[in-house]
């Protein structure tokens, strides 16, 4: 079948029309390109289908760099794109989201910048089948084992390429840039497990009778503990990024004496940086995070282990909110607006929580105020998005 992609679908598939009406998402297939498709999946409303042969190419396809894209794997499924054609992608998603899920019409959206487009991943989660590791294949349980992975940074590629694994089915790979130290947390514990010397190994099973392993990573000229079980953004220059964008935000729109709250603030990258100076309270449901936390910034941060739910609501002046993925439960925004906090920033993972979270905090009183997209996940379509809330 040939098609002929006039839309984009939020995981970075082309969007065209079959001759029935039906929408059709495609993957491997750019904005503005005419392909043959094999189709994957029919439902009543719509089908996906893979690209096998683009017959009008988009002037910015290049030829991926990674033939394991050929093999299935769900990795980084935008790496047929050049990078201005992925800035141009990843704007059009958040817009797209902004206007059709968060229900704001056109809003302006600008592009904060990319990390390395390659090889920077420090944490990798994998799948494992056989003892080797692997990744799930797009829209799918299926293991691609992997002789390479080029956004990886090289040293969890190779711990990733050169280890077993045992009878585990997945593995959580993740390595410090500053130190070269490197774990490889597993759901359980397998003695068969073999991987490089002076990697440490340490199951979730560990953890939880209280075992510990961690590394020490550098953010912004300091130093952090993060734990086998805290959050940690999946490069170190991202989280950089992020701080800087967030950074020159906040230092427009809030005086020098402001109080802050650091939603979800994981190891405490947001509160001990930008915090800076300022009286700041940080949340975080998770232990192991807290922990690091406390131990990366010590007094000099009011930290409170709860979820953000249930967090005893204390008056602030502004708030830094970094949800997971799913983004920020519905309570969120009034609790948010209950802090009396007059200018608030949202880092959202996903585009569409994004949207949603920013239309419930305008539905709370707020309006939105600056948006910005960065490109913490280059060859793929994930985006983060830094949206900015005032009274
Ligand atoms: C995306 S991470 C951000 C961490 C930190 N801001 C950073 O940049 O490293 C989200 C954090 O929120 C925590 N979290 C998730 N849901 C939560 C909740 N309901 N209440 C408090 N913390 C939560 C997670 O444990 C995780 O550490």
């Amino acid at each position: 079948m040939h098609i002929t992609i006039d839309g984009l679908a939020k995981e970075g598939d082309g969007v065209g029309r079959c001759p029935d009406g039906r929408a059709i998402f495609v993957r491997g297939a750019l904005l503005g390109e005419k392909v043959e498709v094999v189709m994957t999946e029919e439902r009543t409303k719509f089908l996906r289908g893979n690209t096998v042969s683009v017959l009008e190419p988009n002037n910015h396809r290049i030829k991926p760099f990674c033939s394991h894209i050929q093999d299935g794997c769900g990795g980084c499924n935008l790496q047929h794109a050049d990078g201005e054609l992925q800035k141009q992608i990843k704007l059009r998603i958040t817009q797209e989201a902004f206007e059709r899920i968060g229900k704001f019409g056109a809003v302006p959206i600008k592009y904060g910048g990319c990390i390395e487009s390659v090889g920077y991943r420090t944490t990798v989660r994998c799948s494992v089948h056989d003892g080797k590791a692997g990744m799930r294949g797009f829209r799918s349980h299926d293991h691609i084992p992997l002789s390479s992975c080029g956004i990886a940074h090289e040293r969890v590629e190779e711990i990733m390429i050169k280890s077993y694994f045992g009878d585990i089915e997945e593995v959580v790979i993740r390595t410090s840039i500053l130190t070269g130290k490197s774990l490889v947390i597993v759901s359980s514990s397998d003695k068969a497990i073999e991987t490089l010397k002076d990697v440490q190994v340490i199951s979730f099973d560990q953890l939880r009778k209280g075992e510990s392993a961690n590394i020490v990573e550098q953010v912004c000229g300091k130093e952090w503990r993060v734990s086998a079980g805290s959050f940690f953004q999946a490069s170190p220059q991202g989280s950089e990024l992020l701080v800087r964008t967030v950074n020159e935000i906040i230092q427009k729109n809030v005086t020098a004496s402001a109080s802050m709250i650091d939603l979800y603030s994981g190891v405490g990258i947001f509160a001990g940086t930008i915090g800076s100076g300022h009286q700041v309270t940080a949340i975080e449901q998770n232990i192991s995070a807290m922990r690091d936390s406390i131990h990366n910034l010590g007094n000099a941060v009011n930290h409170v282990c709860s979820r953000v739910e249930q967090w005893e609501i204390m008056p602030h002046d502004f708030v830094i909110a970094n949800p997971s993925r799913s983004g920020m439960s519905k309570k969120v925004p009034n609790i948010i607006e209950q802090t009396g906090a007059a200018f608030v920033v949202l880092i959202s993972c996903d585009a569409a929580a994004a949207a949603r979270d920013a239309r419930r905090m305008v539905d709370r009183g707020f309006q939105l105020g600056e948006i910005v997209v960065l490109d913490l996940f280059p060859q793929t379509s994930h985006v983060e998005v830094v949206s900015t809330f005032v009274r």
